[in-house]
């Protein structure tokens, strides 16, 4: 390979770029021409192509793309969908052009996909997403933002807590001066983004757990010591939480998570119109008093209010 005085990509000549083995292209081999063609340089003419031919589609025809493509236009049964996928070695010769994965993409997978966008699909909580997602989707995926930290977002981490300051507005609306004070403060937060219904549950439920066995006297709080230690700091022998009995099973699974136990997820029952059954609640609060302490008690209500949807962005 020859050094290119004005490619600031070319590496320096230190041999690394280099592959001495015969089978050089059929494996995945981190040489320079590798490393360009996937991170920097892009496809050639033909695959450019199909690249364009297939994004212009989904970015200016998304609805007619999916219904050409995607789920109901196969019907296949599961029996035989699993036997395509039976194969369990990876390929002597992994590497592919992006414009064959593409094709592949939207070969095969697509029509056995679900076309969750159809307006005859049924299903829970999946549905049509608005066109533009797919646009700013792209946006974000090129960016590659981090909000971990400061060093892989920066504007994005102080964005992510003026949005989230706006969502804690929408719910708790309070004064001017508090949301000054915290909109970005680095002290305090209004609030986190999760990944999910499921990750949502169990952090408002993992908050909820670590502010009752918070630290005190001769303990550093449950998230350091666990729960044997947390229990008995507290003087008690379990802890416990009340969902809905339409709660989502992700409670119960939180539950095993948090050390709580999912048989001590407990449920109660729902009124004609699927909310919680309050006085069904309060009786069953006061049984569990019969065989628990106060501070027991105080937990379950605490849990109670991380039970569901609404409590995503706290
Ligand atoms: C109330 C509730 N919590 C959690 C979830 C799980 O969400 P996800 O699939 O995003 O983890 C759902 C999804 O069905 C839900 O309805």
């Amino acid at each position: 390979m020859t050094q290119n005085k004005i490619d600031p990509f070319t590496p320096p000549d230190n041999g690394y770029h280099e592959c001495p083995s015969p089978i050089r292209h059929s494996k995945l081999v981190a040489d320079w021409a590798a490393l360009q063609r996937i991170f920097i340089r892009p496809e050639d003419d033909d695959g450019k192509a199909v690249i364009i031919k297939y994004m212009e589609q989904i970015l200016f025809g998304l609805h007619e793309f999916l219904n050409s493509n995607v789920g109901i236009t196969e019907e296949i049964s599961l029996k035989e969908l699993t036997r395509d996928y039976m194969g369990t070695l990876i390929s002597p010769d992994p590497e592919k052009r992006l414009a064959d994965v593409i094709s592949d993409i939207i070969g095969r997978i697509a029509p056995r996909a679900v076309n969750v966008a159809s307006p005859y699909f049924v299903g829970h909580m999946t549905a049509a997403i608005p066109f533009f997602m797919v646009h700013l989707k792209a946006i974000t995926a090129a960016l590659n933002q981090n909000v971990i930290k400061l060093e892989t977002s920066k504007v994005l981490s102080v964005l992510e807590k003026q949005v989230l300051a706006k969502i804690h507005r929408i719910i708790y609306n309070l004064d001017d001066d508090f949301y000054s004070d915290h909109v970005q403060s680095i002290d305090t937060s209004l609030g986190s983004f999760t990944t999910g219904g499921t990750t949502a549950n169990l952090m408002a439920l993992w908050v909820a757990r670590n502010r009752f066995f918070m630290a005190g006297r001769d303990f550093d709080g449950i998230e350091a010591e666990g729960m044997a230690r947390a229990l008995g700091h507290r003087g008690l022998d379990r802890a416990l939480y009340l969902i809905s009995r339409s709660g989502h099973f992700s409670l119960k699974k939180a539950g095993g998570i948090l050390g709580v136990g999912n048989k001590n997820v407990i449920s109660v029952d729902i009124d004609s119109s699927y909310k919680m059954d309050v006085s069904k609640l309060s009786r069953m609060i006061k049984s569990l008093k019969g065989g628990g302490g106060r501070s027991e008690n105080r937990y379950y209500r605490r849990c109670r209010r991380g039970r569901s949807h609404g409590n995503r962005h706290r």
